[in-house]
């Protein structure tokens, strides 16, 4: 059994985040989202894994996840040129794949720990061409919807339909036999010109191919936009986060909850609520930290009233009089007072930033 993320695309719906990075390295919980997913592989057994990468984003996230040994996998990267589809991945990723059965994973989902294990032994028990995961969405259009009958067969799955059949969404996992490769070789491009893994599952349906689909009873999120990126940072400190206070906190400063404050941090006269997690080498002063907040590395927080929200590495934060709720603050970016007159706003913002003022 061997696994394949998908970590390309453009993640447009990330932006400005993605402008300078992958999406599938924006942390939850201070730690790249790619990587809970290999965790879980390699927790699951599954340890030949093989990473999709994009020409624009590739050589940062191989930078990053290295060939695997940490995770104590073998991480193989393949180059897909063009985002031509989740179909169009399985295709370049033949020569690693081979004739074996694989997981395909979205590197940009996530999944509730120890599922995958369940799911993959559910695969391995009985011969079949895919098994797929649903879970009920308040909004279907955004994914692959599958129609099923009253008995869970899978009758019909649609990419983003307009009118969907059902409220069952497709999760960016999969499991599939090698079959898989003929059913791609034979579907066209969808409407928005993207070989969909969706149509190839449908053509495994049309060809009374076995197709099984398990509803996933776990939590799942797609962390493609800013307000799921925030859920699965709240939804992973509640589930997982341990206590760990390595930095320094002076005898002013009131830590409670679970919260995590890594080495050479230093916090003075700062109230945490955990659950939190605070990075290495970061400095607060003055400042409220509230439940569900992570701050990355080399961060500076001045009189700030934070909670929420996600930090990323180098960012500063300074004399900001309003709490901050429910917000992303990305890499080096700085939010401070006005040092001198008049008493005003001044921005830089890059494209597509998000600001709201009251
Ligand atoms: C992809 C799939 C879709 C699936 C979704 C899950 O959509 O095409 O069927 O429901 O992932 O995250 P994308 O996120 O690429 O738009």
């Amino acid at each position: 059994m061997k696994a394949l993320i998908l970590s390309g695309g453009r993640g447009t719906r990330l932006r400005p985040l993605t402008y300078t990075g992958a999406k599938q390295l924006v942390p939850v919980a201070n730690k790249p989202i790619l990587w809970y997913g290999i965790e879980e592989m390699v927790a699951a057994g599954i340890t030949d894994i093989g990473i999709i990468i994009s020409p624009e984003t590739g050589a940062e996230v191989q930078a990053k996840t290295g060939n695997g040994e940490k995770f104590g996998a073998k991480i193989t990267y393949i180059v897909q040129e063009e985002p031509a589809g989740l179909a169009h991945a399985v295709k370049v990723a033949l020569p690693f794949l081979g004739d074996s059965p694989f997981l395909m994973y979205l590197g940009d989902n996530l999944i509730q720990q120890g599922d995958l294990s369940y799911f993959l032994h559910k695969f391995t028990e009985e011969p079949q061409s895919a098994l797929i995961l649903l879970r009920q969405v308040p909004n279907p259009s955004a994914f692959g919807v599958a129609e099923v009958d009253h008995t869970g067969r899978v009758l019909q799955l649609i990419e983003k339909p307009k009118n969907p059949p059902s409220n069952l969404a497709l999760v960016g996992v999969y499991f599939f036999s090698p079959v898989i490769h003929h059913a791609i070789a034979n579907i066209k491009p969808s409407a928005r010109g993207e070989l969909e893994i969706t149509d190839a599952i449908q053509y495994l349906i049309d060809e009374q191919k076995p197709v099984t689909a398990c509803q996933l009873e776990g939590w799942w999120l797609d962390t493609g936009k800013k307000d799921d990126l925030l859920e699965a940072n709240r939804l992973i400190l509640d589930t997982y986060l341990k206590s760990s206070i390595v930095g320094d906190v002076d005898d002013q400063s009131n830590v409670s909850g679970r919260v995590q404050i890594g080495k050479q941090s230093q916090l003075i006269n700062c109230t945490v609520r955990g659950p939190v997690v605070i990075g290495h080498n970061c400095y607060l002063e003055n400042c409220f930290v509230g439940p569900y907040t992570s701050i990355a590395d080399n961060t500076t927080l001045i009189d700030t009233d934070l909670e929420h929200s996600v930090v990323l590495e180098g960012a500063k934060v300074a004399g900001i009089h309003q709490r901050i709720i429910d917000s992303v603050i990305g890499q080096r970016a700085q939010l401070t007072v006005a040092p001198r007159r008049p008493k005003a706003l001044r921005f830089m913002i890059g494209d597509d930033c998000q600001i709201e003022l009251t």
